[in-house]
């Protein structure tokens, strides 16, 4: 039962393939796309671990001349110092125009593959292959790549789009479980903000509140885990292909991210995963539209239902502790949060659902989205557990 779905954009269209045993095949796939000889497969030592032999013998099996790369592992490796050393390495192993570097491993080796494929000489061939659940679903698609800046996350980067994204759903199953859960915030998201086309089909938000659990791969059957990538996948390329650079539409996918990344960078990434703030920068939002009679009560409990089904919040405490520093970040209704999600909305808008399956963007001024609204929405925001 594997799934193709075309992204298609001006410039460079190509395949997400989702296909169960998929890895094994690499090279097969590759050799489909009519790429030079060499390739440089770039993963972390964890992955490679896990899945080095079976990639790098599928590549030779096709007839590709394959060099590998290790990245240590991790967001704060996410840097130009590591690009360097792709760099080296491309070097070395004297990569050519028509070669190509392939991305084995979450959004953080995707995201600095991608980049390094990029630029050196101008960009050659890359090709995706996705390990993590949210890298599957958002990361690999959809052309961003990059590094991340001392001052800031993913602030030096690159519209880059792939040969290819292939995702093998069976690679999942040593993922740890909270980054599971973390990739299905997303799939939740895109379950809100997005429908298909296709209304003989039940959407994806339906097929999410049909599963009976949502928190751990071993309980999702082979199908419904096909059916939740193919649908989450449709959902973000149907958006990045209406909108590639970010003009407009594509801001719809920060659905839940303007209160998530406050939450986030007020807590120094290092108590809530970016899935679980954005699961309760969902839930904030979904509220907000409840009082701003945006969408019913009814439905704001239906995403919130979800969101409990995925165990997301089981890591949110508030007042949110940060244990290394001993210290306590304010309450979400501090001057100093609500201040940091309005800065942040000057820039990005607030994204709010208007009916299960669609949303629209919103400013934040005296007849949207006051800050009043916001105010009282953080106040009361109770995470139960
Ligand atoms: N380019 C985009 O559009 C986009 C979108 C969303 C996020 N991102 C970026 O993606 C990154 C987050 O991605 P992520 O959540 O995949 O994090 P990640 O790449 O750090 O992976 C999470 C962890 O899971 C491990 N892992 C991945 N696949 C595994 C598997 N199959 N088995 C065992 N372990 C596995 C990784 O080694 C890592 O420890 C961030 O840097 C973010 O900025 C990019
Ligand atoms: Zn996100």
């Amino acid at each position: 039962m594997p799934s193709v779905i075309p992204v298609k954009l001006p410039q460079s269209s190509y395949e997400i393939a989702i296909a169960p045993g998929s890895l094994s095949e690499l090279g097969s796939y590759l050799a489909k796309l009519n790429l030079g000889t060499k390739v440089l497969l770039v993963s972390n030592p964890e992955i490679f671990k896990l899945y080095k032999d079976v990639a790098v013998n599928s590549l030779q099996k096709a007839g590709f001349e394959v060099a590998t790369h290790p990245i240590p592992e991790g967001e704060v490796n996410k840097t130009l110092a590591s690009i360097e050393e792709i760099y080296n390495i491309a070097l070395k192993n004297r990569l050519k125009r028509s070669s190509t570097m392939v991305a084995l491993g979450g959004g953080v080796v995707g995201d600095m593959t991608g980049f390094a494929a990029a630029t050196w000489f101008r960009g050659i061939n890359f090709v995706q292959v996705p390990t993590s659940l949210l890298a599957m679903v958002d990361a690999s698609i959809g052309g961003k790549t990059g590094v991340n800046h001392p001052q800031g996350k993913n602030l030096i980067g690159a519209f880059y789009q792939p040969r290819l994204v292939l995702i093998d759903p069976q690679v999942l199953k040593t993922l740890p479980v909270r980054e599971f859960r973390a990739g299905m915030a997303e799939v939740i998201k895109y379950g809100v903000i997005w429908e298909p086309n296709l209304s003989s089909q039940p959407d994806l938000f339906r097929k999410l509140e049909l599963a009976e659990r949502l928190d751990d791969l071993a309980h999702l059957s082979e199908e419904l885990l096909q059916t939740i990538l193919t649908c989450s996948c449709e959902a973000k390329a149907d958006v990045v292909s209406k909108d590639e650079k970010e003009t407009d539409l594509r801001a719809i996918l920060n659905y839940g991210h303007t209160i998530g990344h406050a939450i986030e960078s007020l807590t120094k990434y290092s108590v809530v995963n970016h899935g679980e703030a954005v699961a309760i920068g969902m839930v904030a939002a979904g509220k907000i539209a409840t009082k701003l009679q945006m969408w019913t009560e009814a439905e704001e409990k239906r995403q919130n239902k979800l969101i409990e089904k995925a165990k997301l919040l089981e890591n949110a405490e508030f007042p949110i502790k940060i244990p290394e520093l001993k210290s306590e970040i304010p309450p979400l209704n501090s001057e100093e949060v609500i201040n940091q999600i309005i800065e942040r909305d000057k820039k990005d808008f607030f994204i709010l659902p208007t009916k299960i399956g669609e949303v629209k963007k919103v400013k934040i001024d005296e007849n949207g989205v006051s800050e009043k609204i916001i105010r009282e929405v953080l106040t009361e925001l109770k995470i139960s557990r």
